[in-house]
């Protein structure tokens, strides 16, 4: 029987074991220039025995950005800022991918360069949707800009080179940011592309720009450190599909043929992306939805507790899980969880923004 604490192979890289942590955007790097800094390196650091570390979102071009200090990969003091945390991970004897980010339509003119309107497949706004300005009070979403052909093109050149960054800063690897309505899942998703050109239209095309991207992210990186993260039935930013079952089979389908190292997926009972602290028991389990449409080494995540991991685990109904919010408040999750420790329960009023508060003061057991 499978075990969530033996090592693993993925892709290219062998896991100490089976627990992953999630990618969580937590707000605080340096500014100004979104850079990753000390106090970032050892709340990695601290979460090091996880079998594999996702980071933070993190985005690939001034144009990808929809928070306040979230960090980016696209400048010479940002890579030179995760390379202390690379480091901090490896001395500790743990890996890292990094998650690339584009938000698409969920920003704000006060985070773009001059002003601009974000950008989005179609010029539809995200309902019930918002976001902060560099100031962290809460604004609402405007009507994107929808990206022209050319527009695009440059996009998958932001990918590249944030890929390339993030090999230069030391990374295991990069999972590509397909999940939770951000710039990749608006195109996946017909509630928000009604575009009718090649990017747009038919499952085939609404999965293009995300196939492309990793075709060319492969090619820079190799296919055994690319990741991709998707949230068949995810609810956050307005996601809405007419078909979903149709379009992640098809989408799974493509990706088998590519290899990559894994695909995370997001259950749809955290279809909230842990925006609350209620999962939806009824919804169906992406196993049941998609186990069988995908033959690599799956990923799941959202809404889980070390008992039903162990069970996810030790059923096959997954080949790792990960944990988001456990994370934050429980550094040495693995340890945790393999001596039946207790929980501690995390701070919400503490993720997004701040110091070391509810970052890396969270008690520690040791490993
Ligand atoms: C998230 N989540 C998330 N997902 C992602 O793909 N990139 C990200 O940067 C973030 N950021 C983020 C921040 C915070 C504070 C939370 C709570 C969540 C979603 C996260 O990775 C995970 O899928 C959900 O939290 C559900 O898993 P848990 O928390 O039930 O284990």
């Amino acid at each position: 029987m499978k075990s969530l604490f033996e090592s693993v192979k993925v892709g290219d890289l062998t896991l100490n074991n089976r627990i992953i942590m999630a990618p969580l955007t937590r707000m605080r790097s340096k500014q100004p220039g979104d850079i990753p800094h000390t106090l970032n390196a050892l709340y990695y650091s601290q979460r090091a025995t996880a079998g594999l570390i996702i980071s933070e979102a993190t985005q690939i071009s001034p144009q990808g950005k929809g928070y306040p200090a979230t960090p980016g990969i696209h400048s010479k003091e940002q890579i030179a800022g995760w390379k202390l945390i690379t480091q901090a991970v490896h001395e500790q004897g743990g890996k890292i991918f990094l998650q690339l980010w584009h938000v698409g339509r969920i920003s704000h003119k006060s985070l773009q360069i001059d002003g601009k309107l974000p950008v989005a497949p179609s010029a539809i706004p995200a309902k019930n949707s918002g976001t902060y300005d560099s100031n962290f009070k809460p604004v609402a979403i405007e009507t994107p800009h929808a990206l022209t052909i050319d527009e695009i093109k440059s996009i998958i050149e932001d990918y590249k080179n944030a890929t390339k960054n993030a090999i230069e800063a030391g990374f295991d690897g990069v999972e590509l940011h397909g999940a939770n309505g951000y710039l990749l899942d608006q195109f996946l998703h017909d509630g928000s592309n009604q575009r009718n050109d090649i990017y747009g239209g038919s499952i085939e095309n609404r999965c293009r720009l995300v196939l492309e991207i990793l075709d060319e992210i492969i090619k820079i990186i190799g296919k055994g450190r690319v990741g991709i993260r998707l949230s068949p039935y995810g609810t956050f930013n307005d996601m809405n599909d007419s078909n979903p079952i149709e379009l992640f089979s098809y989408l799974l389908s493509e990706i088998n043929s590519r290899n990559i190292a894994f695909v995370d997926l997001i259950e749809p009972r955290a279809s909230t992306a842990g925006g609350s602290d209620k999962n939806n028991d009824k919804a169906p389990s992406t196993s049941e939805l998609f186990r069988s449409k995908y033959n690599g080494f799956l990923i799941s995540a959202g809404g889980y507790n070390p008992q039903t991991a162990k069970e996810a685990i030790e059923k096959n109904l997954a080949d790792a899980i990960s944990f988001g919010r456990y994370y934050i408040s429980n550094p040495d999750l693995v340890n945790r969880i393999k001596n039946g420790l207790e929980l501690t329960k995390y701070d919400r009023s503490t993720f997004y923004g701040g110091g070391e508060k509810g970052y890396t003061d969270y008690k520690n057991f040791g490993n």
